[in-house]
């Protein structure tokens, strides 16, 4: 199979759901039903749901199997140590405990760590990471390398920590923990490096403040540095994934992500009494320690994940299609992030829709359209997500992007081939798409909720 130029699918499809065709008009009338908000569309009026990559992937055979095998004792289940060997496999912490996803796991470290006047940085916060920092009075900042920021940059670590402004806030602020994520999500599913991992690690020692990894997308991020990173070429991914959990003191976790669950989450940590602390919070909300909100089944499906994400071949499917995808559109004429991301092409709307200022959200306007056009459902990335500060004011976000995330395992290079007929005739007739305006919206997280009206 060397031989030939063309990566297959690594897997067969064994079982499938139907996809629903709809016409343009009925989907103008979901539009208005749904106050033009992609998150509040049914999913049967979506024909390519590219809204997340999170719990929407598709399990293995093997996954399946191991559902069948969940044990849903209260307490000391076999899924749980199962669940927590596989973690430890890849992320040796001392302490490892399970929570519904990701934010959960946030919420009970945060409510530890945060608090008013404190500061914690980040590559870049996602929406709800930086939700849950702010929820405790605390200041969530990016810091995020000025090539991060910059569409067209092709620096093959877009994710990295800017050094010198984590070491101006470790000098000034009040900093509980620092925070990297990998790959950076809002920033285009960029790597971060090695290299720069070791160097946050250096300031955390200096400063005497514990690293942890927002490690979604760790087996995306591996891959990245065995191809880019110098003198990594050689080496096994889980190698990698040990190296980078060796810089940290701990890690909050969406088992929705990489590790192949539809649900399933972690707080994995070495400091001991800390993990106490978060244990009993854990009781309070999630559930008993061994296992956090979650079925026993879900803890096999999770542990079964991780052995298979780690694959090679896997991985290379998998950021070799995503990269088909931005490849094509960079090809069209379409501004897309670049490199291309692990699991996502994020459209620049800013630059496509030049005459649609930040404030009337380019990004909700590109993601409508294709909707409309094509029936796919995206993610505004942008003003929508990042333009309500703490405070109350708005401001334009740094960057207006459309996120396409790639469900794992799901869909079919011909399911790909016709995003990227769409996104190129949107992208043909993007002069005619207008602003648009927030109807309203909560005080939180308002791009979940909020209702939209054309200009
Ligand atoms: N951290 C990052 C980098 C994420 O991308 C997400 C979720 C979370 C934390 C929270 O995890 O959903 O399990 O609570 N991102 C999803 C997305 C929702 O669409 O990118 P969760």
């Amino acid at each position: 199979m060397e031989r030939f130029r063309t990566i297959i699918e690594p897997f067969r499809i064994h079982s499938v759901e139907p996809i629903r065709m709809t016409t343009r008009e009925e989907r103008g009338r979901h539009l208005e039903e749904a106050g033009s908000n992609l998150f509040r569309l049914h999913a049967d009026h979506v024909a390519i749901d590219l809204l997340t990559d999170s719990g929407t992937g598709a399990m293995s055979a093997e996954q399946w199997a191991g559902v069948q095998r969940g044990d849903e004792s209260y307490a000391g289940s076999p899924s749980f140590y199962r669940f927590e060997a596989a973690v430890k496999e890849l992320f040796p912490f001392r302490h490892v405990i399970p929570t519904h996803q990701g934010r959960a796991a946030e919420r009970i470290l945060f409510s530890q760590l945060g608090g008013e006047g404190k500061t914690v940085p980040n590559n870049s916060h996602f929406d709800t990471t930086r939700a849950n920092v702010e929820f405790t009075g605390a200041a969530a900042v990016d810091l995020l390398i000025a090539d991060g920021l910059d569409p067209s940059s092709e620096h093959p670590f877009k994710g990295n920590m800017d050094l010198d402004r984590l070491e101006q806030v470790l000098e000034t602020d009040d900093v509980p923990v620092v925070f990297v994520t990998v790959t950076n999500n809002s920033g285009g599913g960029q790597p971060v490096s090695l290299e720069n991992l070791r160097g946050v690690r250096a300031l955390c020692d200096r400063f005497g403040v514990p690293l942890f990894l927002d490690a979604c997308r760790f087996a995306e991020n591996a891959w990245f540095v065995k191809q880019r990173e110098p003198g990594q070429g050689e080496r096994a991914i889980p190698d990698i994934v040990r190296e980078m959990a060796s810089y940290a003191d701990g890690m909050t976790m969406s088992a929705k992500k990489d590790p192949l669950g539809n649900i399933g989450g972690w707080l994995a940590l070495d400091d001991d009494a800390l993990a106490e602390r978060c244990r009993t919070m854990l009781i309070l909300t999630e559930g008993f320690p061994t296992y956090g909100g979650l079925a026993g089944r879900d803890l096999e499906a999770i542990a079964q994940g991780l052995r298979e994400v780690v694959d090679e071949d896997y991985l290379r499917y998998r950021i070799k299609s995503t990269a088909y995808l931005g490849d094509a559109l960079h090809a069209a004429g379409v501004p897309v992030v670049r490199p291309i991301g692990g699991h996502a092409v994020f459209l620049d709307a800013r630059a496509l829709l030049p005459h649609v200022p930040p404030l009337e959200y380019p990004g909700q306007a590109l993601a409508v359209a294709l909707y409309r056009e094509g029936a796919i459902r995206s993610c505004e990335i942008g003003t929508v997500m990042f333009g309500r500060r703490a405070d109350g004011t708005e401001e334009p976000a740094p960057m207006d992007l459309v996120r396409l995330a790639i469900p794992r395992r799901t869909y079919t290079q011909s399911h790909v081939d016709y995003v990227i007929e769409v996104v190129a005739w949107v992208a043909e007739h993007a002069g005619e798409l207008g602003g648009m305006r927030i109807v309203d919206e909560p005080p939180q997280l308002r791009h979940f909720t909020a209702s939209f009206a054309p200009l």
